[in-house]
């Protein structure tokens, strides 16, 4: 049984070991601690009592933008992360967000057509802006968008 629960500064210490296994540049703990509270929400699930992920958005001004959202990497795979941003589509119609906005890497096909496949549309591709996952040059960054 699949379980959300809302995000809050105590949870960061749980959280940091999916954000340091999904990324390869992570948030560090503070960056993380600064995305809880005031403008952020965000959730957590638990599969079984199991962690298995989280996502953080953003809501300024009518239009939400998605942080981060991980899935634990041996949980990856099985639906968890289609089940997490449906969670936060739903959040951000919730709170009458007009858009959604967010930034993914141009290697990253797998969460590319998580993406797609829930209505987002390329906007906008920013040259060069990440550094590689490999450590050798820079990767862009595709700015996707889904109207509510
Ligand atoms: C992106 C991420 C959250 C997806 O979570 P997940 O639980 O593995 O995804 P799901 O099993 O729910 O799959 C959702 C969709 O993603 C796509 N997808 C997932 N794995 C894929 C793969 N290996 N190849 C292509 N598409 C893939 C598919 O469209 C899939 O939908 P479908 O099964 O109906 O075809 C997860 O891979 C992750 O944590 N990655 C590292 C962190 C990251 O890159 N976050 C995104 C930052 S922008």
């Amino acid at each position: 049984m699949t379980n959300f629960f809302p995000i809050t500064i105590n949870d960061v210490d749980a959280l940091m070991p999916i954000e340091t296994a999904c990324h390869s540049h992570p948030w560090s703990e503070k960056t993380f601690k600064s995305c809880i509270g005031g403008r952020y929400f965000g959730s957590f699930i638990k599969n079984n009592d199991d962690l298995v992920g989280f996502y953080i958005g953003e809501h300024v001004v009518g239009e939400v933008t998605l942080m981060d959202i991980c899935v634990s990497p041996d949980k990856q795979g099985n639906g968890f992360g289609k089940v997490m941003l449906n969670h936060f589509i739903d959040e951000a119609k919730r709170i009458e967000a007009t858009k959604i906005w967010l930034e993914v890497r141009a290697k990253n096909i797998s969460a590319q057509m998580m993406y797609i496949n829930s209505g987002f549309v390329e906007t906008d591709r920013r040259v060069g802006y990440y550094p590689s996952a490999s450590g050798f040059g820079y990767e862009d960054a595709i700015i996707m968008c889904l109207s509510l």
